[in-house]
């Protein structure tokens, strides 16, 4: 254990420093675009495909952030280590918990896995839609309805021969079951959320939400 990631992924004494207003915002933000979509709009409606391009400017800047933002936010703070997830996950089992500088490590496991899902959610949803704004697709989708187009399979695709409807059904499939895997992991981490709450004596959603980190 000898480079500054892995000792980063063993853990630290210190009580980490509070989450700076872009990782919460960015947060909720995520979180309540993801519910939207998943639950609340109605599927490739221009509704869904605002809050989609939103949550792209949100994911975009906080990826920007992992490698400019302040020392907890960056990637290098949470690396992605199996091993320390393990070991973490059989310390918590032992009722010995410890604290992070950043994410725990099993914590950050579960931050790759709901990132790398979105990641294919909206790249699937921008392969969907040809990667065109949603004031654009509205108005495509009024000129097919006025009879102004060729009728196509998926008016959000300007292409329509075969190869490329095949292409857009096979996104369209990708884009659902990553969205659904979203759901559930995001429902798990939540679980996860109040289980190192429970084992570390703290309530982890407060910094979340104010940014202080006192124990209760
Ligand atoms: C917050 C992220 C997102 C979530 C959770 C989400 C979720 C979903 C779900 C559950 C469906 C229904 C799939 C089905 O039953 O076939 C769907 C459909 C769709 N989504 Fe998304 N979506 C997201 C972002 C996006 C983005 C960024 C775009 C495009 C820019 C997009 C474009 C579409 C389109 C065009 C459909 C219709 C697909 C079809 O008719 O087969 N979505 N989305
Ligand atoms: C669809 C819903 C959600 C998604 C996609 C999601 C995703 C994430 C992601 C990506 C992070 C890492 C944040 C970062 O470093 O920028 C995170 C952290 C966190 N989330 Fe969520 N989240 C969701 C819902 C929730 C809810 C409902 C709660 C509270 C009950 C919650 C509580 C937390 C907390 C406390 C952390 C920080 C954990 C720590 O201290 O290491 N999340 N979440």
């Amino acid at each position: 254990m000898d480079t500054a990631d892995e000792k980063a992924a063993e853990g630290a004494v210190q009580p980490p420093n509070p989450w700076d207003p872009l990782v919460r915002i960015s947060h909720w933000a995520i979180a309540a675009a993801v519910i939207t979509n998943g639950f609340i709009t109605k599927p490739g409606s221009t509704a869904h495909l605002w809050v989609g391009w939103a949550v792209i400017g949100v994911f975009a800047s906080r990826l920007i952030w992992g490698v400019v933002g302040p020392a907890e936010a960056r990637f290098n703070a949470f690396p992605p280590s199996p091993a320390a997830a393990v070991r973490h996950i059989g310390n918590l089992l032992r009722g010995g918990a410890r604290e992070y500088p950043s994410h725990n490590p099993a914590g950050a496991i579960m931050v790759y896995a709901l990132w790398a899902c979105l990641t294919l959610v909206t790249a699937t949803g921008l392969f969907m839609t040809d990667g065109k704004s949603p004031t654009t697709i509205a108005e495509d989708r009024a000129a097919v309805a006025a009879g102004n187009w060729p009728v196509l399979v998926n008016p959000c695709s300007e292409s329509n021969d075969g190869e490329s409807q095949f292409y857009t059904r096979v996104a369209g499939e990708v884009h659902e079951l990553a969205a659904n895997l979203l759901l559930v992991l995001a429902t798990v981490h939540v679980g996860g959320v109040f289980v190192e709450s429970r084992a570390l004596g703290r309530n982890l959603i407060r910094p979340m939400i104010a940014g202080k980190r006192r124990r209760n």
